[in-house]
């Protein structure tokens, strides 16, 4: 299995510190953001990986990372995204190359989590997984909704609903087989009218073809991509940590 970390953007919401550096490189108590999805994908095996970036610093991210060694990375890559804010599913469109047909596990670059995804990876055959989160917030997210007659299968995934079915977000992590550039050709820009591609409507192309699993996301999990959430990442690093 080989990892992409997806961490382009523009980081807007962390204006102005997002004018000094790329988002994915400040600090989360002791470490650059991007530093937690790497250890993610190295504790469950995965040492092959992708970097997407773009925006005005992505020269920082080779003096920060390097090739990699010092954190069990054992192959690193990076690819520019043109268009910074191109969407989620635009910048994953851009590891085709990378994955060359093999499956793939993909984490954005500012989410932290202690939650430890190998089994989840080394059974992974075909399809597609995500990992669900029970937030008190689900309108900031991608939220499943689930089948009234079988509660345990997603019928689709609402992008930033007004009125969220469920309290199930769908997590920045995901398990995708190659079926995942072929969706995301499909994407429409306008999928919820902010004109990027969005992931969710790759998940929803593996629900129609009854190709979507989830699972629950155990232990801590948060983005870092707003004030609130950078804060509340950076503090339970720190408590983790003492
Ligand atoms: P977002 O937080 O939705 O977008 P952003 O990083 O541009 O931030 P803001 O909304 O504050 O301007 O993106 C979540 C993650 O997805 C982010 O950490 C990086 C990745 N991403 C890309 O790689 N390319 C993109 O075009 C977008 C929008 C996001």
């Amino acid at each position: 299995m080989k990892g992409i970390i997806l961490a382009g953007g523009l980081g807007t919401r962390l204006y102005p510190l997002t004018y000094v550096t790329n988002k994915h490189l400040l600090p989360v108590y002791d470490k650059p953001m991007i530093f937690y999805p790497i250890q993610t994908l190295v504790k469950a095996g995965i040492t092959d990986i992708l970097i997407v970036t773009s925006g005005p610093h992505v020269g920082h991210f080779l003096g920060v990372l390097k090739n990699g060694k010092e954190l069990g990375v054992r192959h690193l890559e990076y690819a520019y995204q043109e268009k910074p804010n191109g969407g989620i599913a635009d910048a994953l469109s851009l590891a085709e190359d990378f994955a060359d047909g093999e499956n793939i596990t993909v984490i954005l670059g500012d989410n932290t989590t202690d939650a430890d995804i190998t089994c989840s990876i080394n059974k992974f055959k075909d399809g597609a997984v995500v990992f669900l989160k029970k937030v008190s917030d689900p309108k900031r997210y991608g939220v499943a909704v689930f089948d009234s007659k079988d509660p345990e299968k997603i019928s689709k995934i609402e992008e930033k609903p007004k009125n969220p079915k469920s309290d199930f977000a769908v997590t920045g992590l995901y398990i995708y087989d190659f079926h995942v550039f072929e969706y995301i050709k499909r994407c429409d820009p306008n999928f919820i009218g902010r004109g990027e591609l969005e992931i969710t409507e790759v998940n929803n192309y593996y629900i129609k073809e009854g190709k979507l699993r989830w699972e629950n996301l155990d232990g801590f999990w948060s983005d870092a991509g707003t004030f609130d959430s950078l804060y509340q990442a950076t503090d339970y690093w720190s408590q983790k940590k003492g």
